[in-house]
């Protein structure tokens, strides 16, 4: 096609969206349905409508910016990411998919193609697990992967539920109603900062993503007896942080002990109570995320540790309760989109390498409705998750090139 896109105008876009954040700049934070996100979110939205798209959300506030094609009856092809950010975050995660993806769609406008299929950018409701522990909620919704049933179950650490919160974003409709059926689009590709350090390392442009790891997180509650950390004796002590303790080494070492380089295992959350330094804790949360690129490895340092907790509370006379919020199997991209990210690759003369992604993504839902396919760029030591996340102009502006030219291969001219 060889399109040219706005890169100023682009970077100037993720530099006004990492200002809606509840912390002070470079860090950035952004949780679902804040009074943060629902300004990040209008300011989207206009940008969408001024691009001359239609803006539409679905109950769980997934929004879907849409450029009719000539058969506009048929599946659309779709691209897009998250705009929410965890807490102490970086500006580029999720954003660059989804401001990306609306500067490859100007850039296909501009330079006068009409597409056959229709393009939809999508902006996921929820991608990152901070508020309801489960991450890629909208699109675990929208490939109908999930129970609508967590609309009541599911409640933030304040106790509101997510048809609370989201009723109370504007989001009032049915989750039933979220779901769309394989077929619904003819493909899916998201752009996204690798998040690791290969492409950097190895001096690569762009990485083509062929499979999305398996991720799995649980929850713990250990609940112990409190006290008076001067008049509770040692020998008497039900202490629920030190099993905790325990618990998150043995994470550590379940993780370890496959030998591969590709099963991680990190508790993330550790939520002590009543956490004052003169009180025995009583009550420890914690929550732990594992992934392996191999679905059944994980599944079984999923069970180590859940035998692990098992055992140290009942060594220490504790009791805990344990929850598998989630557990998903490895998500593969397609080759026929695999094909079309590398031939895009190859028009633009970027260098380019197949890679795994360790981290997961919308895409790993999408991937179960739709053929998926994601194009990693560079991030500078591979850091994400944290202020310091950074990601070159040049960089962004490959990624985005690359986007455009493979949506408008799959859209059809
Ligand atoms: C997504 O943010 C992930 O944790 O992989
Ligand atoms: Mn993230
Ligand atoms: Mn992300």
């Amino acid at each position: 096609m060889g399109v040219s896109i706005d890169q100023d105008l682009l970077l100037g876009e993720l530099e006004t969206l990492a200002s809606f954040s509840e912390v002070l700049a470079p860090a950035v934070t952004r949780i679902v349905f804040s009074p943060q996100d629902v300004r990040a979110r209008d300011y989207i939205k206009q940008l969408c409508a001024e691009a001359g798209l239609q803006v539409r959300e679905d109950a769980i506030g997934n929004t879907f910016a849409r450029w009719e094609g000539a058969s506009a009856d048929g599946p659309a092809v779709a691209t897009g990411s998250h705009i929410d950010a965890i807490p102490n975050a970086g500006r580029y995660d999720g954003t660059v998919g989804v401001l990306g993806g609306l500067t490859a769609i100007r850039a296909l406008r501009r330079a006068g193609f009409q597409p056959r299929r229709s393009i939809e950018l999508i902006i996921f409701t929820s991608e990152e697990p901070t508020r309801f522990g489960i991450g890629c909620l909208g699109s675990r919704l929208l490939s109908g992967t999930l129970d609508t049933s967590v609309d009541d179950q599911l409640r933030d650490q304040g106790g509101k539920t997510v048809k609370q919160v989201r009723s109370q974003a504007g989001f009032r409709g049915e989750l039933k109603e979220v779901g769309v059926p394989a077929g619904h689009y003819s493909g899916f590709v998201e752009l996204h900062i690798e998040q690791g350090p290969i492409l950097e390392r190895e001096k690569i442009s762009i990485g083509v993503v062929t499979s999305i790891a398996a991720p799995a997180s649980l929850r713990i509650v250990i609940e112990g007896e409190g006290g008076h950390a001067g008049g509770v004796l040692m020998p008497d002590r039900r202490d629920a942080l030190c099993a905790a303790a325990e618990v998150v080494l043995a994470v550590e070492s379940a993780a370890r002990e496959t030998g591969a380089i590709d099963t991680v295992g990190t508790t993330g959350v550790c939520n002590v109570f009543p956490s004052a330094v003169n009180s025995v804790p009583s009550r420890v949360q914690l929550e732990i995320d594992i992934r392996d690129i191999d679905g059944g490895r994980r599944q079984r340092v999923l069970s180590q540790v859940e035998r692990a907790a098992g055992d140290i509370c009942k060594r220490r006379g504790l009791r805990h309760e344990l929850q598998v919020i989630n557990a998903d199997a490895p998500g593969t991209c397609d080759p026929r989109i695999v094909d079309a990210i590398t031939r895009a690759c190859g028009g633009l003369n970027l260098s380019y390498k197949r890679m795994v992604s360790r981290a997961y993504h919308d895409s790993l839902f999408m991937s179960r409705i739709a053929p998926t396919g994601m194009i990693f760029i560079p991030c500078r030591g591979g850091v994400s998750h944290r202020p310091d996340e950074y990601a070159a102009p040049d960089a962004i502006a490959n990624g985005t090139r690359v986007l455009a030219e493979t949506l408008a291969l799959l859209a059809g001219s």
